[in-house]
């Protein structure tokens, strides 16, 4: 009885809060009147290459933003070298999300994930891969540039994963390349980049793809710089294959 009464004290409905995801899922079945009551049935609508489902996604992409603009679930939006959120940014409907750190100062200043030289490199990259940017979506695991561009606390990746579920819902990827060892270790904690790159991750739904970071590529000299280069290569082709194998009609340029 004594437990009874502890459990209907501690869980009442007030505390019951829906998801996010759930939230904007309901919020887009009503502004396009969707008559699917599937998740996974509206999810797939939205991934079609057509004008209505190009619509769905516009919107969606606005609230997504509009959440993360608003949010101020860790200190780290309020800190002096802050200047903005930073969305990630891309194709709704792409079988491929790269996952970075978090923003570094060109990003913070742009507003725009992977701009700075990491970026151009990640693009130079995607490109030699015959895939357009756009095309596929990049982001981060924490939208908010820390301090001194130190790696984020676990508490300010904790904090900030309501986003980055947010975007991953919608997008529902058939394949995530986790950059460096901060989106490794979302997926799979205890891991090392160096230990466990290039080795698939089966994640829900998710297959990852674990590879060094591009920053990591910037620092490296000479023959270690090749032998990095070669490793990125390999894990991009395998992600990029595997995404073309389980999605064969999307067209990445
Ligand atoms: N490094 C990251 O991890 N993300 C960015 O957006 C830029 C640099």
């Amino acid at each position: 009885m004594a437990i009874e009464n502890e459990i209907k004290e501690s869980f009442t409905a007030t505390e019951i809060t829906l998801p996010d995801s759930i939230k904007l899922l309901f919020d887009l079945k009503d502004k396009f009147n969707i008559q699917d009551s599937n998740a996974h049935d509206i999810i797939k609508s939205i991934k079609i290459d057509d004008v209505e489902s190009n619509k769905k996604r516009v919107y969606l992409y606005k609230i997504i933003k509009e959440h993360l603009n608003s949010c101020q679930r860790c200190p780290l939006y309020s800190i002096e070298n802050h200047t903005q959120k930073v969305a990630g940014e891309g194709a709704l409907n792409s079988p491929i999300v790269l996952i970075g750190e978090g923003p570094g100062f060109d990003e913070d200043k742009v507003g725009r994930p992977f701009v700075g030289r990491a970026g151009q490199l990640l693009t130079i990259i995607l490109n030699k891969m015959e895939i357009r940017r756009e095309r596929i979506y990049i982001t981060n695991v924490i939208k908010c540039r820390p301090p001194r561009n130190r790696t984020p606390l676990q508490k300010e990746i904790k904090a900030c994963s309501n986003n980055l579920e947010m975007e991953l819902s919608f997008i529902t990827p058939k394949v995530i390349i986790a950059l460096g060892s901060v989106p490794l270790n979302y997926f799979k904690p205890g891991s090392s980049i160096t230990r466990d790159r290039g080795q698939w991750i089966n994640f829900g739904e998710y297959w990852i793809m674990p590879t060094f970071h591009p920053a990591y590529i910037l620092r490296k000299q000479g023959k270690a710089l090749n032998k990095v280069k070669w490793a990125v290569w390999q894990d991009f082709n395998k992600a990029v294959n595997k995404a073309k194998e389980m999605y064969p009609e999307y067209k990445y340029n």
